[in-house]
């Protein structure tokens, strides 16, 4: 596979199957405390794309979960520079399942300074969701500027910022099937 980058790629942080894994243990999680209850996943777009197609699927393979699984997408952005996000979220697509009354879960790829998602979790609780959790792939706690809470996380990431699995530099790299660390260039921090 050819990868052409301005940035290089960096160390290698979870590969394939650490990922897969981790996945499989989260929809575990989820599952024992949805069981037999109809169930909501909100993967919050791009980042989440890959993680919330595979974290449903993983859903449906454990035979006494949620009773039923609607899979939807909502899509926030932060302006800022590319390597760091700014602080300042904001909607750009909202979901379109009802969800007053229902059980929430968001999938998140990850949580980093926390403004991404203190904001969506206000913004849902005021759609008065039976429940409301929220599920990260990556924690990268080191850089969390505001406590939030976390039902649900994976697996934990040093202060760098990281490509693959749904996360990108500059709407690259998205599509590696492994988590990697990158060295932006210096203009770019
Ligand atoms: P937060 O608001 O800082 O927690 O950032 C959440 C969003 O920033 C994530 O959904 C990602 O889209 C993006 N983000 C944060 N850290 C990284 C990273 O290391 N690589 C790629 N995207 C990141």
């Amino acid at each position: 596979m050819t990868i052409d980058s301005g940035a290089g790629i960096g160390r290698l942080l979870y590969g394939p199957e650490e990922i897969a894994a981790a996945v499989r243990q989260l929809a575990g999680l989820v599952a024992a405390d949805h069981r037999g209850k109809p169930l909501v996943l909100l993967g919050v777009l791009k980042g989440a794309l890959y993680f919330t197609v595979d974290l449903s699927r993983a859903l449906s393979e454990i035979p006494d979960g949620p009773s039923e699984i609607v899979v939807d997408y909502l899509s926030v952005i932060s302006y800022g520079p590319a390597s760091r996000s700014s602080g300042r979220p904001r909607l750009l697509l909202d979901e379109t399942t009802p969800l007053e009354g229902r059980h929430v879960v968001i999938a998140e790829d990850i949580a980093d300074n926390g403004l991404t998602l203190e904001f969506l979790q206000a913004f849902l609780r005021e759609r008065n969701p039976a429940s409301l959790r929220t599920c990260v792939l990556f924690d990268k706690p080191s850089r969390r500027q505001v406590p939030i809470p976390l039902d649900y996380v994976g697996l934990t990431v040093p202060d760098a910022f990281v490509v693959g699995y749904g996360l990108d530099y500059q709407e690259r790299y998205r599509n590696l099937p492994y988590l990697a660390q990158i060295e932006p260039p210096e203009s770019q921090l």
